[in-house]
């Protein structure tokens, strides 16, 4: 089911996501939901905090860049390993046509668990290990633009400013339920 894609501005982005405890039917109802609206905002990765649920799962489709790269669902996802650090172009699903450089890892390990609750190791490089990063930053709460340097972001404020009252109004629809 496409869900709506929760906007910068929202709580449930800045909190700090639950880890998942059994792999069961709504964790694979939450990946699928995930898939779907990953699908519609035509993107690249998604985490469950976008979508309103502080849940450690996120997905990655890095398919239309590298082909042979699977669509994949990672449960509790931790970074176990990086080296190498690279600064580059970033957006966000949360944050609309706002883009910025960012530095990440070049090349990461990672370890999580599948939909079936099987654990697994991943090693990523260049964009695939950015990706990743970026997703697993929504679990923590952080954002892009938290690694932006300041007087790059300053610049930013005025649209940050918008986008931050469409998360705000997601909230008070929200806040009652
Ligand atoms: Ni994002």
């Amino acid at each position: 089911m496409i869900r709506e894609i929760v906007r910068y501005g929202s709580k449930v982005l800045r909190r700090k996501a639950l880890p998942v405890t059994s792999v069961d039917a709504e964790v694979n109802a939450l990946i699928q939901d995930l898939f779907d609206t990953l699908a519609e905002a035509d993107g690249v990765g998604l985490a469950a905090p976008q979508i309103g649920v502080s849940r450690r799962v996120i997905v990655v489709d890095i398919s239309a860049a590298e082909a042979t790269q699977p669509p994949m669902a990672l449960v509790n996802p931790a970074i176990d390993a990086a080296e190498g650090t690279a600064t580059a172009e970033e957006g966000c699903l949360s944050i609309p046509d706002l883009y910025g450089e960012v530095p990440r890892f070049t090349e990461v390990t990672i370890s999580a668990l599948d939909h079936e609750g099987c654990a697994f190791e991943l090693s990523a490089e260049g964009f695939f290990a950015r990706v990743l990063q970026h997703e697993i930053d929504h679990l923590d709460g952080r954002l892009f633009i938290d690694h932006m340097p300041p007087l790059r972001r300053q610049l930013l404020r005025g649209p940050l400013k918008r986008i931050r009252k469409e998360g705000e109004e997601w909230d008070r629809r929200h806040s009652s339920h």
